[in-house]
């Protein structure tokens, strides 16, 4: 829930040239939907994809206050983020709604970067693997492997500066890839799996060489046009 249209124009004047030779990375920006129709337009000419940062299941109808994946496809987006940790916690979202939320959004041909992650007291509680298996098995029942991307983001080092170590970030990463293989077969060699949690330009190199770790999902570091096109641009 940040900037308002003249700070997403400015950053978006700023970062577009600064990516424009990336070609071996997709750039995808979520921003609020109150931003999603400018964005869209100063990104036809780019190389960055648009996402939506949520969205309701049903195509249109009652349901005051929601988004749709039809509205969101309409207005340009390829891809949305489903499954976010402050989705799960502040509006209670559960793994069964965001399965739903899951095959609406493959249905209208949206990507889904579909996000899970432990808590810090399940993590401490030793939980962590259990509940990375119910959030993955929940929220991707009956969703064939097609356009899902999974975004493995700890909640204890989301917007907190506390990343995972590399060793903890690809021990989750790779526990992720065995239980996709376990759904998907072979196909889980392809998914991609973003790591997200205070990642910075300081800290995108070591994180992007973890074997299992296939591209970041970045909050409050992608806000300003350098730091986030350092990141792009990581070096492994
Ligand atoms: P952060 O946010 O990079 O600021 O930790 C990540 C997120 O919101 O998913």
């Amino acid at each position: 829930m940040n900037k308002k249209i003249d700070e997403c124009l400015a950053f978006i004047d700023a970062f577009a040239p600064l990516v424009r030779d990336v070609a071996d990375a997709d750039i995808v920006i979520a921003p609020p939907y109150t931003l999603l129709h400018v964005m869209a337009d100063r990104l036809k000419t780019t190389n960055i994809s648009l996402a939506g940062q949520n969205m309701f299941y049903e195509e249109k109808g009652a349901f005051t206050g929601e988004i749709s994946p039809a509205m969101l496809s309409d207005i340009g987006c390829e891809y949305v983020i489903l499954g976010h940790s402050e989705r799960r916690t502040i509006f209670a979202e559960t793994d069964d709604l965001i399965n739903k939320k899951i095959r609406a959004g493959r249905n209208f041909g949206l990507e889904i970067i579909f996000c899970v992650g432990e808590t810090l007291a399940e993590r401490e509680s030793g939980r962590t693997f259990d509940v990375l298996k119910r959030q993955l098995q929940a929220g991707l029942k009956d969703i064939p492997h097609g356009g899902i991307v999974i975004a493995y983001e700890p909640v204890w080092a989301i917007g907190t500066g506390k990343t995972a170590t590399t060793a903890e970030a690809q021990e989750a990463h790779e526990f992720i890839r065995t239980r996709l293989a376990d759904m998907y077969g072979t196909a889980a060699a392809e998914m991609r799996i973003l790591y997200g949690g205070s990642v910075t330009p300081e800290n995108i190199d070591a994180v992007m060489s973890c074997a299992d770790v296939d591209g970041a999902l970045v909050g409050g570091a992608s806000m300003k046009a350098e730091s986030f096109a350092r990141i792009v641009k990581f070096s492994k």
